[in-house]
């Protein structure tokens, strides 16, 4: 993809070749994972508790996880880096809106958004540009918005590089990056870690997180 900076275009093109395959084999995951839906639905229920606007899953792939938020009854829309992803989303969901585009960079006014959710998707930022891209969640988030991160755990180590079987990516101590979150303006409201399932490596990480 042109006009990315190299790290992100590297990503773009990364995703856009396996964009098939990735949908195929996770269109369902979510059927198979009971922890990961209740904190989808968590987040659901505290997003339309604050009613504070519409919701974006950035960093959405395929769509299966923007189209379960929207089954849980959310206003929500879906922004990936790759060109691809999105064409297979908006062919899979015809119903929901789909947009190219950079998380760390979003066409969208300040304040607009009552809920983001990163599913996976911070994962690939390189850990020291990670406070730029969660003050771009924040300027675009209402206060009283809620963000949840999915993310890789760290199990006791420091951020740590792994070779992600896409492109290379970061496990982080849950703490850590609830302390990023917190220093770009959201307050913690809960966590979730869940070991990995038959055919996963690492343990997963979970943030639910209000914006002040
Ligand atoms: C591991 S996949 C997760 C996709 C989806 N959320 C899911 O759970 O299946 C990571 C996704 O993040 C996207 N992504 C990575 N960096 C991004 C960025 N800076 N802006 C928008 N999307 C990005 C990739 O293109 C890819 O589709």
């Amino acid at each position: 993809m042109t006009g990315l900076p190299p790290h992100l275009a590297v990503t773009a093109d990364a995703y856009d070749a396996v964009a098939v395959l990735y949908a195929e084999l996770f269109h369902d995951a979510l059927d198979r994972l009971p922890l990961d839906r209740a904190v989808l639905a968590a987040f659901a229920d505290l997003a339309r508790a604050a009613g504070a606007g519409p919701v974006a899953e950035l960093g959405c792939g395929p769509g299966y996880v923007t189209a379960h938020l929207r089954d849980l009854g959310l206003d929500v829309f879906g922004v990936d880096l790759s060109p691809v992803m999105i064409g297979l989303a908006r062919a899979a969901h015809p119903d929901l809106r789909f947009e190219t585009g950079s998380m760390d960079a979003l066409d969208l006014a300040d304040g607009t958004l009552g809920g983001i959710v990163s599913w996976y998707s911070v994962i690939h930022v390189p850990p020291p540009e990670l406070p730029l891209y969660l003050a771009e969640f924040r300027r675009v988030m209402a206060a009283g918005g809620t963000l949840l991160l999915a993310f890789f755990e760290a199990e006791g180590g420091p951020v740590t590089p792994f070779d992600h079987k896409v492109v290379t990516a970061y496990r982080w101590p849950i703490d850590d990056l609830a302390a990023l979150a917190h220093e770009a303006g959201f307050t913690e409201i809960g966590r979730m870690l869940r070991e990995p399932e038959k055919d996963e490596r690492f343990r997963r990480g979970h943030l639910l997180l209000r914006a002040r």
